[in-house]
């Protein structure tokens, strides 16, 4: 039994200021706070004592962990007391503080009996808890001798002092209680001694040392199993610690490297500190770590914490911006990070990969702050964080001989009967530690040592003893030789993951045997209170566990883990889809691991698209290797072709070709029209970025005649997007107008309908319209352009960047609208809104319709501005392989700045190539107009001859390109390039004729882009 005695610092001046009244108050708030931590951990709160707690663990429910719990206990009531304090501070100018004393000791049973508990029952062990609690500093908590020993291995404690009790002139022995570490190693055993590796810990000593100064580093430590990587890092971790360093920790695992997030989601909950902690505590915690932060990257934050709120909706943002926003997170939160810190990665080639990139990035702010990250792998790793610029690497070489040798002389001992045997240990093992250790486990639990650990004797005839010949070989060995039960424990451990409890294990019908597991070195216990937690000892010994049972016995288990996952936490199904589904499939379950992988896949679309493709792929994987008479079957591998196809233009991966083709069989051969025109809108999608227009027009002409055959709302206005996008470019209006009129119609009014590609289909077909209709020279555009844009503000950054591209790059650049003030801010807000969201296409988008704008306006300033971020634009759509329509049109108007600029000679053929190759297909595209205006001013403000006649060749191009009757657009830039050319010709009655009619046909068509130009000409 332990004994927890808390007292308040100096009650009685605290009394003499806010009378006797308002202490009790906050003696109250005291208890209250106390009571919730003492009964959290197992404990019962015994008495108040006026101004101090008493509190019992172990009795009257016997508890074998009762000092590790009181030390919990204490801990969490200093953290309470100090967390009031701030309050009494505020509110009464007083300085509130507890101290904490702890005492362990046998208590007869019968004494405590089963009422309320006496405190005279238990006199003396409180008298001893009490005197602790007066020798303790102030908001310190101090433990005797016999509360020290109990959990020496669990918890960090201070020196040894010797401390003057009140009242006697005995000085007793205390120690101070300074943390209780949670983690793997916190119930760790004594280890022998590190033997070599100097350099190494020099080495890393010394890169903590300018970590703390501020100069944060990356050091990887990298060598074959059981080489000595997560020593070497305890180590490390240990020696930071002694320097007030605080360690965060997280380990990658074999069967969780497909769950994305799985490991930076560990890493900053332990980071943040809520772990253990509920929603809404939680929550509290992450807002008063990073105060600043904008509250939607917060809500981002939670989620990938797993402690949002569920009531709360997730901002809708496309999953690239998801990533960027919370690394931006994260890296302003370590820049603003003052206190230095150890981040450890153990074991990263387990990683997930999505961890693996933002981790990756992560790392690239380290060298401005006060950290440390480790990393471990085994050699076979060669992912990102192996090669980590500016990181140190460590390679781990086996020990030395001699080294080896100092090591197994160290676990046997130095009787001399273990020489030879300890020879042969040392030459087996060839260097690595942790077989030497195994080998001696093995040799002990084979009897063929007798005694204590570094105290052995050797019974047997050295020449007979036969050790196993690989370090798997010899844990293997061990495990055979447990009892069944204990086996059973193991193998149904090693199934669940490196870290699991005594409920989880029970759970699976699981009669858990520990104690000899515990024993015997497979696993260390690392969680006293509540529900006990393990971890295996090393990651080889489950391997190993996990590998020696039958595969229809791990396969039962995985089942059963599943089960219990999923009834464990139902809230939280969705985030462990990706579990679940390793789970079942390991179990041979394979239709139902393709379900979890499809949920983590939707749920992973919002958040990471990487994951989303991974589960999706591994989902058509399954799929594909179910029977042939499954009836399942084909739809099963529709579904995620389905979605991988219709992802591809956003994640610029290629769907047409065999990928396409594939799915068509699969869909024609089903039935499945509604799949095959996912597929489609996405094909479509590609080729007008692949700035193959003529082939998207007709793809898009079937894709259109594939989804009205299909007569489903929902889907006709998500999908309708593309073929709109593909004939807006091929100017062909009369379809456009015709499939915006449908999308419109079929939207009634919802902006949200069929958003599952756009946020808001209905806004951009508005758009799309408002085009259509002013090329056309119908009327009510004005209005589609009005509410389009107003349903855009409200929409995700991607459908709100499409609307203004439509709107105002097509606008500007077509003479229908002006760039003027209102304009502009109205780009350079869709602007912020996609650099902070940081989607891919949106931003480019934005960046390219501010930058047309600018270069339209009348300040050389803003001119040159709009030219540097047309040239970058079009440097992003080549990289990135979309857009590539828009390329000629971005090049051509930066060029034309260029000409301004005076650089004629340079820009024209630039803009000649972008004309041309507007017109290369043989139809007019949709920047054919803009690009031919360009081209003519230009030439015509060179003025050469052969400059004149290449400008009326362009003219006559324009005017012979097919296209749809009635196409008002084209006839108005016509007026305007022929009167230019008039002019320069020198022919004036001609020029001022035409002059007359552009003005005119401007303001009857109210486009006030040409409206301006035409009252420029003189
Ligand atoms: N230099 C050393 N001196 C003494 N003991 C060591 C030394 N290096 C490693 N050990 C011991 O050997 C065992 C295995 O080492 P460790 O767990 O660090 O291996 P590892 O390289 O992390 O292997 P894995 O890749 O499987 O994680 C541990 O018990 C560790 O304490
Ligand atoms: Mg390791």
């Amino acid at each position: 039994m332990t004994v927890l005695f808390a007292d308040v610092v100096h009650s009685m001046d605290i009394a003499a200021t806010v009378g006797p009244e308002r202490l009790r108050e906050i003696m109250a708030g005291l208890v209250d706070r106390a009571a919730a931590v003492v009964k959290r951990y197992g404990g019962t709160l015994d008495k108040f004592t006026g101004d101090g707690i008493m509190a019992l663990f172990g009795a009257p429910v016997a508890l074998e962990d009762h000092a590790v719990r009181a030390c919990l206990a204490a801990l969490g009531v200093q953290e309470e007391a100090k967390r009031l304090a701030v309050d009494v501070q505020e509110r009464d100018g007083v300085d509130l503080q507890l101290r904490v004393g702890l005492n362990s000791g046998q208590v007869i049973a019968g004494e405590i009996g089963s009422g309320p508990l006496g405190y005279t029952a238990v006199g003396e062990q409180v008298g001893i808890a009490q005197r602790m609690e007066s020798v303790a500093p102030p908001g310190g908590v101090m433990l005797s001798t016999s509360t020290a020993r109990l959990v020496e291995g669990a918890a960090t404690l201070g020196e040894v002092e010797r401390v003057r009790i009140k009242d006697t002139d005995h000085p007793a022995r205390a120690q101070r209680l300074l943390g209780v570490p949670e983690g793997r190693h916190a119930a760790r055993r004594a280890e022998s001694n590190l033997v070599g590796r100097r350099w190494e810990m020099a080495a890393v000593e010394g890169v903590l040392g300018r970590a703390i100064d501020g100069h944060g580093a990356v050091v990887t430590v990298v060598g074959s199993p059981g080489i000595g990587k997560s020593r070497l890092v305890r180590e490390v971790a240990a020696l930071a610690a002694g320097r007030g360093v605080e360690v965060f920790s997280a380990y990658c695992e074999s069967h969780t490297s497909d769950i994305p997030f799985h490991v930076v989601a560990r890493l900053l909950r332990a980071d943040t500190g809520v772990r253990g902690l509920d929603g809404p505590a939680a929550r509290d915690r992450v807002r008063s770590r990073v105060p600043d932060a904008d509250p939607e990257d917060l809500l981002l934050f939670d989620d990938l914490l797993g402690i949002a709120d569920p009531e709360v909706e997730l901002p809708k943002i496309n999953p690239d911006a998801r990533r960027r926003r919370l690394t931006a997170l994260v890296n302003a939160a370590s820049l603003a990070r003052q206190v230095p810190a150890v981040y450890v990665i153990e074991d990263a080639h387990w990683i997930d990969e999505v961890s693996e990139s933002m981790l990756a990035e992560f790392f690239a702010v380290i060298p401005q702050t006060p950290s440390l990250v480790l990393v471990t792998y085994r050699p076979e790793y060669q992912g990102a964080l192996s090669w980590v610029s500016g990181a140190q690497t460590i390679a781990l070489a086996p020990l030395s001989d001699s080294e080896t040798a100092a090591l197994v002389c160290e676990l046997l001992g130095s009787d001399p009967s273990v020489g030879a045997l300890g020879q042969k240990i040392a030459e087996r093992a060839a260097g690595n530690p942790f077989f030497a250790e195994e080998m001696v486990r093995d040799l002990a639990e084979r009897g063929v040592f007798r005694g204590n650990r570094s105290a052995y004797e050797v019974t047997a005839d050295v020449g007979e003893v036969g050790v196993p010949a690989t370090l798997q070989a010899t844990i293997a060995a061990r495990i055979d030789r447990l009892d069944p039960a204990a086996k059973r424990t193991l193998s149904a451990a090693a199934v669940i993951g490196s870290r699991f409890s005594r409920e989880l294990l029970e759970t699976l019908g699981i009669d858990p045997v520990l104690e000899s597991l515990v024993g015997g070195e497979f696993i260390d216990q690392i969680r006293f209170t509540g529900d006990p937690e393990y971890v295996f000892h090393h990651p080889l010994i489950r391997t190993v566990a996990y590998e020696a049972q039958l595969k229809s016995d791990r396969a039962e288990l995985h089942r059963r883990v599943a089960a219990a996952i999923e009834s464990h936490d139902p809230a939280a199904a969705e985030e462990n889809a990706a579990l679940m589904a390793e789970h079942l499939e390991a179990a041979g379950d394979g239709h139902a691991a393709y379900g979890w992988h499809m949920r983590a896949a939707t749920w992973a679309t919002n958040r990471d698209i990487t994951a989303a493709r991974l589960s999706w792929e591994r989902a058509q994987t399954i799929a594909d290797t179910l029977p042939a008479e499954d009836p399942d079957r084909a739809a099963m591998r529709i579904a995620p072709r389905t979605m991988l196809c219709g992802i591809g233009w956003r994640v610029h991966v290629n769907v047409a070709g065999a990928r396409f083709d594939e799915l068509r069989e699969l869909c024609t051969a089903a039935g499945d029209k509604a799949s095959l025109a996912i597929a489609m809108a996405a094909l479509v999608m590609e080729t007008v970025f692949q700035d193959r227009i003529r082939e998207a027009s007709q793809l898009a002409s079937e894709a259109m005649a594939l989804i009205e055959s299909i007569g489903d709302p929902t889907l006709t206005v998500g999908l309708c997007f593309a073929p709109i996008h593909a004939k807006v470019h091929s100017s062909e209006w009369s379809d456009v107008l015709r499939v915006s009129q449908k999308v419109i119609d079929l939207a009634a009014g919802d902006p949200s309908k069929g958003n599952f590609i756009f946020g808001s289909p209905l806004a951009v077909a508005l758009m799309s319209r408002a085009i259509g209709r002013y090329c056309l020279g119908r009327p009510g555009w004005r209005d589609d352009l009005r509410h389009g844009l107003l349903m855009g503000r409200s929409a995700d950054p991607l459908s709100y960047a499409r609307v203004v591209t439509y709107g105002y790059f097509a606008g500007i650049l077509y003479g229908v609208l002006r760039p003027d003030d209102g304009a502009v801010g109205e780009i350079e807000g869709a602007l912020r809104i996609a650099e902070r969201s940081s989607d891919d296409i949106a931003l480019a988008l934005a960046r390219m319709t501010l930058g047309a704008a600018l270069v339209h306006r009348h300040t050389e300033t803003e001119r040159d501005q709009g030219h540097k971020l047309l040239s970058e634009v079009s440097g992003v759509f080549l990289r990135q392989g979309h857009n590539l329509p828009e390329v000629p049109i971005v090049d051509a108007c930066a060029a034309r700045q260029r000409a301004r600029r005076g650089d004629r000679d340079e820009a024209i053929p630039l803009i000649r190539a972008a004309a041309d190759h507007l017109f290369c297909e043989g139809l007019l595209q949709i920047w054919g107009v803009p690009a031919t205006g360009v081209l003519v001013e230009t030439l015509l403000d060179r003025g050469d001859d052969s400059d004149v006649a290449e400008a009326e060749a362009a003219i006559e191009r324009l005017a012979a390109a097919p296209a749809d009757e009635g196409l008002v657009i084209r006839e108005i830039w016509l007026l305007r390039l022929r009167a230019l050319l008039a002019r320069a010709h020198g022919d004036g009655a001609a020029y001022a004729h035409l002059r007359d009619r552009y003005r005119d046909m401007a303001t009857s068509l109210g486009f006030e882009g040409h409206i301006a130009w035409a009252e420029a000409m003189p």
